[in-house]
């Protein structure tokens, strides 16, 4: 199996790692195959993510995956962030093997997680938008 040099730098130096105590919204997932959890903190000012950090005990493209999606929302507006694919994720980090796509997965759903508990606290969640969060519901393992 081989990585791209992008992954490996984000492996080796991760990206906006930690947590926000006073976070604005945190999404918590986990893959029930490989037991892999991500945590996503964001701070969000005006409408603007202006802070994201994240926590993930997992593999190696967990770690790095993270370390983009968390890079890749970063300044950026809420439904901007809420276009965040992990496919885009994966391209970003110049591909993963397919055995790992799941994990990009992963971070897509811990962004979504934390968003959506956004969304719904402050009654964001609207016909336009509600189908982003569907993916939410689905598992991780069949998107390999
Ligand atoms: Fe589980 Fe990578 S093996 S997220």
């Amino acid at each position: 199996m081989q990585y791209s040099d992008e992954v490996m730098d984000h492996f080796m130096n991760p990206r906006n790692v930690g947590e926000i105590e006073d976070a604005d919204a945190t999404g918590l997932v986990g893959n029930a195959k490989c037991g892999d959890i991500m945590k996503v903190f964001l701070k969000i000012e005006n409408g603007i993510i202006v802070d994201v950090k994240f926590k993930t005990f997992g593999c190696g493209a967990a770690i790095a995956t993270s370390s983009m999606a968390t890079e890749m929302i970063k300044g950026k507006t809420l439904d901007k962030a809420l276009e965040l694919t992990n496919k885009a994720v994966a391209e970003a980090l110049g591909g993963l093997p397919p055995i790992k796509m799941h994990c990009s997965l992963l971070a897509e759903q811990a962004v979504k997680s934390a968003l959506k508990e956004y969304y719904e606290k402050h009654g964001l969640i609207n016909d336009d938008n509600r189908h982003l969060f569907d993916m939410l519901n689905e598992d991780a393992n069949d998107h390999a």
